[in-house]
């Protein structure tokens, strides 16, 4: 059985979890998007061992996190598009997917096998201070099996690797819950033109301000594709009814806005997409354990952060 300890985020515990990442274990450390499953990025048996751990194909590459766009140039070739992107966003929820530099000492295993590389500068403080005192690069990708929704607490992470039957020691830093509570959005910027990957924490229009209109993903045959977009993820074992105006019998109800009943379950009362985008995981993490026969979701925006809010409900319900 892997060993597992969580620990509370003050300057010791952060230390002790970079000396862990050092010596080639598995670190799962907060950001204000969800948990990252970290380890060392230059270190081919730690990164192996995240794809283990989460039972992830191995064709699906993993972000890292780096401290500044400085360091992000030691591993990745930046262009003007890019530059102007990582000073808008970093740090912050965005990935950028850049082409790897030959001399970056990532492991290869982080790309999968592709020649680009995701970055990204998290804006969570014990993130940074990890990402300090590590004094490496930590390829994280969310922390969860694969196929589950992403922990948006520590409690979450620990439910997901305490079945688990592996050796890999796993560190959590518990930096209580995240804040955005979505998964970065991933850009493809490798090109100068900008590609959006994954919908996520930071609104495509406000991407849109800095790179002009977004190429989707898949929307023509010269689009780069995401691996991880798998249409089926972020997976509750409940079935999910989308844009229900009212639970069915057996069916419980995930509200937005003005519910037609109370609810203990609303992604946000007022219809405050932030707000709902820091719920959702943890209420469908939460209804799940519930048993119900389903799970009615009254319909969400489809604009700003409720773009990447849909996206994962229609992953879920698929
Ligand atoms: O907010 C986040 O992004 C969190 C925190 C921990 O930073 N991480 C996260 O990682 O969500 P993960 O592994 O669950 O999702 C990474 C996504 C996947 O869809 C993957 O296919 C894509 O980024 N990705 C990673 N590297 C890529 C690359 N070189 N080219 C294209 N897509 C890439
Ligand atoms: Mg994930």
């Amino acid at each position: 059985m892997i060993s597992l300890t969580t620990l509370s985020a003050d300057n010791g515990n952060i230390e002790r979890c970079a000396k862990a990442l050092a010596a080639g274990e598995l670190v799962a450390f907060p950001t204000e998007t969800v948990y990252g499953l970290g380890a060392d990025a230059t270190n081919d048996n730690a990164v192996a061992s995240i794809f283990a751990a989460k039972n992830r194909p191995d064709f699906n590459p993993l972000i890292v996190h780096v401290t500044d766009r400085e360091a992000a140039a030691r591993f990745v070739e930046f262009n003007s598009m890019a530059d102007r992107l990582a000073k808008a966003f970093w740090p912050g929820a965005l990935s950028l997917v850049l082409p790897r530099r030959a001399d970056c000492g990532l492991s290869l295993l982080v790309s999968a096998g592709l020649d680009s590389v995701a970055i990204r500068v998290p804006a969570h403080p014990m993130a940074h201070d990890l990402l300090e005192r590590a004094d490496c690069p930590i390829a994280a990708p969310s922390a969860n099996r694969s196929g589950e929704v992403s922990p948006t607490t520590a409690a979450h992470v620990a439910q997901s690797f305490a079945r688990l039957d592996a050796d890999p020691a796993l560190t959590i830093l518990d930096g209580g819950p995240c804040r955005v509570g979505l998964e970065s959005t991933v850009i493809d910027v490798s090109n100068e033109t900008a590609t959006l990957l994954r919908p996520g924490g930071i609104p495509p229009e406000a991407i849109e301000h800095i790179t002009g209109p977004l190429i989707r993903a898949g929307s023509n045959d010269q689009a780069p594709k995401s691996p991880g977009m798998l249409s089926r993820h972020y997976a509750p074992r409940t079935p999910l009814r989308l844009n229900a105006d009212s639970a069915q019998k057996g069916e419980v109800l995930l509200g937005f806005g003005v519910a037609p009943v109370s609810t203990d379950f609303n992604l946000s009362p007022s219809g405050d997409l932030a707000e709902a985008a820091a719920n959702l995981f943890a209420m469908l993490r939460k209804l799940d354990e519930q048993n119900h026969a389903g799970i009615a979701v009254m319909p969400v925006p489809d604009e700003g952060l409720g773009l990447a809010i849909n996206d994962r409900l229609q992953r879920a319900a698929t």
